[in-house]
């Protein structure tokens, strides 16, 4: 992972501003904890996702896999790039495991964007790949 906050090109900063506007949305009442993702696809429409929480905890859907259904329902299934803001403080959170498994079901590799929600803090550049090599696959299909 590296930190490459200057390194950004426009496109990505407004990418990491939808996912921090979508974060605004998220249903946390139970975590407190509010997640949002942007997420590109092949044809370069922009699918957006929060965290949706439930007072039987276990439902909870992540932000990332809110944006992957959003996106698959709308016949894409190829990614160029995700972009996710969680937290308040200045701890970068990664995605779950659950999520790196979800997203690598659709495009083995692409860059993931990591930031909290304020955009001066700096932001982590890593890739599905990298947060989860080995992923699960059906070997004949
Ligand atoms: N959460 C996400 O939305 N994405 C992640 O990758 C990790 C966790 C959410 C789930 C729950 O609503 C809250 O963050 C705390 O776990």
């Amino acid at each position: 992972m590296t930190m490459a906050n200057e390194a950004l090109s426009a496109k990505e900063l407004e990418l990491l501003d939808l996912a921090r506007q979508v974060r605004e949305n998220a249903y946390a009442p139970y975590s407190n904890f509010k997640v949002g993702a942007a997420l590109v696809a092949a044809n370069g429409e922009v699918f957006t996702g929060c965290n949706v929480e439930n007072s039987s905890y276990g439902m909870t859907i992540c932000a990332e896999r809110s944006a992957l259904v959003q996106a698959i329902s709308a016949g894409q299934r190829q990614f160029t790039m995700i972009a996710v803001v969680a937290g308040d403080d200045e701890k970068i959170v990664t995605p779950c495991g659950a999520c790196r498994q979800f997203m690598a079901e659709f495009t083995p590799d692409f860059p993931v964007l990591l930031q909290t929600a304020d955009p001066s803090n700096p932001v982590v550049r890593t890739s599905v790949n990298e947060l989860l090599p080995g992923a699960f696959r059906f070997a004949d299909r």
